[in-house]
């Protein structure tokens, strides 16, 4: 499967190259010294992370050029909002919709206004504005990532995660570096995934000279948009890291309520993961953040500076997700929180930031196993992800419980996923920024 279309170089400014892609063109950072301008690429998470020959790329294109096109058509007829705005009592809200329609920054009120809305017509027209919004700025692309989580091992014991260190009832793996690199290869060299995220608990068996091992063996092997989603380490693991080819984190900072942070971690700072966060962004990184939704006490206000945080953050990935309280933690008899909740942080994140990649979280695919991701595509997001976790270790990587692709060949999750975009007009494809 392709999960990135080539584009042709045409421009060349310093480090960055203008890439065009059936008349579409995009940005991203080059890495290759000798690049030259009619040159086909792979970009990813806006970095070109792999040449491909012309032939091959005129072949591939050939093939992908009228779906397309007719993709694009069947994205551009769902996000298309028909008629003028209803008439509604709510000026407020409908003030707000349409300021954010037409690409002016909505005040704190507006805000919190979107994001307390709970009558379903308003819903409704929330996250079409989202949707209408993604696709005028986005167009149809979407960015589709595998996931390995390649340890449950953790130092830290966080009051809603099953892979705490207290949960003495969970069964511990850790992949060896040569399984790691395995199963990354399989994926890119096979299953043709072009961005990979690699997660585990916070487990220092993996040293940082380990993990630069496994990420330059990684990237002399495959033409893959590296992510790393390790926790806290060194600002120096993760400038090494970058330098052995690392280009993205994944790291959330939970939640932006101080107070609420402090509740739920002991061994963990806020104020030292908002520094790292502000570090791995200087260093170069994609960095992916968000936060829980549904914490017990979080109201509307944290959730309305849970996006603010991640935008001042500049993210450039938007990871927000639903809590699904685990049983063996402190948060076990947390209230499920309702999808809509969920939904309209997908919706306003897209109303506040029209550029955004935006994901679609697993946990929402649990939340609700039928319908989670096509809710959340429609409501804004643009970014998914597969699970390509080995199936032995799959279970046993349990954050949460009942995690989706649980049981699932992993051939069998991408059809589905591919068949679920191809339905909404989206293509499985990361063009660039
Ligand atoms: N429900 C949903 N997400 C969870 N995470 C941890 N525990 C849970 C849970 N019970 C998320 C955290 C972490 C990410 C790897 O998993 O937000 O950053």
């Amino acid at each position: 499967m392709c999960y990135a279309i080539p584009g042709r170089v045409v421009e060349l400014k310093g480090k960055i190259a203008i890439i065009d892609y059936f008349g579409e063109s995009r940005k991203a950072f080059n890495e290759f010294d000798d690049l030259q301008v009619g040159d086909y690429v792979y970009a990813q998470g806006g970095f070109l992370v792999k040449r491909i020959e012309s032939n091959e790329a005129l072949s591939i294109l050939e093939t992908f050029k009228e779906m397309f096109f007719k993709l694009q058509k069947v994205d551009s007829r769902i996000s298309r909002i028909r008629g003028p705005e209803p008439k509604m009592v709510d000026e407020k809200f409908i003030k707000a919709i349409k300021k954010a329609k037409q690409g002016l920054s909505l005040t704190q009120e507006e805000t919190l206004r979107l994001l307390r809305t709970t009558d379903s017509q308003q819903l409704k027209i929330l996250f079409k504005t989202a949707n209408a919004l993604r696709q005028r700025h986005l167009k149809n692309s979407c960015c589709v990532h595998g996931i390995i989580e390649f340890s449950n091992y953790c130092k830290n014991d966080c009051y809603y995660c099953g892979i705490r260190k207290d949960n003495e009832k969970l069964e511990r793996y850790k992949m060896s570096i040569e399984e790691i690199i395995d199963v990354v290869d399989y994926a890119v060299n096979r299953l043709g995934f072009k961005a990979i995220v690699l997660q585990s608990g916070e487990d220092f068996w993996y040293t940082t000279e380990k993990l630069i091992k496994m990420i330059k063996e990684i990237k002399a092997r495959c033409g893959v948009f590296l992510i790393l989603s390790v926790g806290e380490r060194s600002i120096k693991c993760y400038e090494q890291m970058y330098k052995a080819g690392a280009r993205g984190v994944l790291f959330r900072f939970e939640t932006s309520n101080k107070k609420m942070y402090g509740k739920l971690h002991t061994t963990l700072k806020f104020e030292r993961r908002i520094k790292l966060l502000e570090a791995m962004g200087k260093l170069g990184y994609l960095v992916a953040t968000g936060s829980l939704v549904g914490l017990p006490g979080q109201t509307e206000e944290d959730l309305m500076n849970d996006i603010l945080l991640t935008k001042s953050l500049k993210a450039d990935m938007w990871s927000f997700g639903p809590l699904i309280p685990h049983p063996e933690t402190p948060l076990s008899s947390s209230k499920m929180v309702n999808i809509n909740t969920v939904l309209k942080v997908l919706a306003v994140s897209r109303l506040i930031d029209s550029k955004a990649k935006i994901l679609v979280t697993t946990a929402l695919e649990t939340l609700d196993k039928e319908n989670g991701r096509r809710l959340g595509l429609l409501s804004g997001a643009n970014s998914l992800m597969i699970t390509l976790t080995p199936a032995k270790y799959r279970k046993l990587y349990s954050i949460y419980p009942e995690k989706s692709g649980d049981g699932k060949e992993i051939e069998e999750n991408i059809k589905e996923t591919i068949a679920l975009l191809y339905s909404l007009g989206r293509a499985p494809t990361d063009l660039g920024i």
